[in-house]
């Protein structure tokens, strides 16, 4: 069936002018953009977006890093697009990420305290829907 999800080009993929290049990847694949921004995230937004990471090692340092310049939120729609995205993105660490993924290809470890993956894309149809009111209220 039909689901929205909630996309993030994160700040290195937009400080690296990338964003451009993963947003025509979600659309070859034949998602439907619905809405498009460029935003300063606040504190308080990303506390709500990462609140299930509040505690881990990478918390803190994470949420630094979202806050290190402008992201870039999108609503993707399509059938299974919320599992079709995560595909499209590869698994989190972008070293091992398969080649062909959007991670695989742009992204690999810089030696930081925290992932810079590139892209956040929701990780079910309710976590979508809640996160897309986050960042599109
Ligand atoms: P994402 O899965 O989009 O959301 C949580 C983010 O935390 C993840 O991307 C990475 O950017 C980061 N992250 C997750 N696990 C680790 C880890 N073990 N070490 C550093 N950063 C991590």
């Amino acid at each position: 069936s039909i689901e929205r999800t909630l996309v993030l080009v994160k700040p290195d993929g937009v400080s690296r002018n990338l964003s451009g290049a993963v947003l025509a990847r979600i659309e070859a694949k034949g998602y439907t953009l619905a809405e498009l921004k460029k935003v300063d995230a606040t504190r308080e937004q990303l506390e709500q977006h990462y609140a299930e990471h509040a505690g881990k090692p990478f918390y803190e340092p994470l949420v630094e890093f979202m806050l290190s310049g402008p992201v870039v939120a999108a609503i993707f729609e399509g059938d299974r697009v919320v599992e079709g995205f995560r595909a499209l993105a590869g698994t989190t660490d972008p070293t091992t990420a398969a080649p062909g993924t959007i991670r695989g290809d742009f992204g690999r470890d810089w030696g930081l305290k925290v992932q810079q993956n590139l892209v956040h894309g929701s990780d079910s149809v309710e976590s979508a829907e809640r996160e897309i009111g986050i960042w599109f209220a």
